[in-house]
């Protein structure tokens, strides 16, 4: 079975829903085989394996590379592209265009764009053109030049509800599902209670209707320092390092290859 936007819609109140980033075929693949139903391609690969500081300066073609790859390592998840910074905010044409490329050309299901209120024309629009839509509230990194660093969002009653209002928004616009980054966990579930679309949070608690986690983060593939909602159900980065020394070291002694890997 192939997942669409309007089945993983109607996950809500009746399963959690379980998403996480790919970068390429391999990781799709590794995703679509563990009957998760849905996958984005982040713009975060910027940071986890383009080594970009920030999500900024990924490109419209970074991003159809990588949505293209990602798409041939897929079977049965919905592909969700993530449209990156300036490829949808200078103009609604701007941000149609560049959504139809991810569609048209990567092999997208659908586009995620960041922002609440603000992005209910364009979301409308895309989603009357036949493109679904993941909106994206809370922190929302293209935007953390104007937030000022990587903070919890919604922290006081006038926030919480300017938050609740962009939800709302998103829902109005057609979006059929709304990423919720890093808010408190009440609030979490505050909107997700008050939507009719299901909520993916990260780092928004347990009260969301669905999660989503970065699959570099998730198997611990970094040594930087991770966020305090990621859980490492993995901690890859050693055994890596590990496996590399132990060729390193074998190549130089001579013991690789034996007898056994020749011809
Ligand atoms: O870019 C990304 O991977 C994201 C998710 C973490 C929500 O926006």
């Amino acid at each position: 079975m192939r997942w669409t936007a309007e089945k993983i819609k109607n996950l809500k109140g009746k399963h959690k829903i379980p998403v996480l980033t790919a970068y390429d075929a391999l990781t799709a693949s590794l995703v679509d085989g563990a009957d998760v139903p849905m996958v984005l391609v982040g713009d975060s690969l910027g940071m986890t394996v383009l080594g970009y500081d920030t999500t900024l300066p990924v490109s419209m073609d970074e991003m159809l590379h990588h949505t293209k790859a990602v798409s041939r390592g897929v079977k049965h998840a919905l592909v969700v592209a993530d449209m990156p910074f300036m490829s949808y905010q200078p103009s609604l044409e701007i941000g149609l265009g560049n959504a139809g490329r991810f569609i048209k050309e990567a092999g997208a299901d659908a586009v995620k764009v960041e922002g609440g209120m603000m992005r209910s024309e364009l979301i409308e629009a895309l989603v009357g053109n036949g493109i679904p839509v993941l909106g994206h509230i809370g922190l929302t990194p293209q935007s953390i030049k104007a937030m000022g660093g990587y903070k919890v969002q919604g922290k006081t009653s006038e926030k919480a509800r300017q938050l609740l209002d962009d939800a709302m928004a998103v829902e109005q616009a057609g979006a059929f599902a709304l990423v919720l980054e890093c808010v408190p966990a009440e609030l979490g579930e505050m909107i997700s209670s008050a939507l009719t679309i299901p909520t993916i949070g990260i780092g928004a608690g347990v009260g969301c209707d669905g999660q989503i986690l970065v699959f570099t983060d998730l198997l611990g593939m970094s040594d930087k320092p991770a966020p305090k909602f990621v859980k490492k159900y993995a901690n890859l980065n050693p055994i890596i390092t590990e496996a590399l020394a132990a060729y390193k070291a074998e190549v130089e002694s001579g013991t690789y290859p034996s007898e056994e890997q020749a011809y």
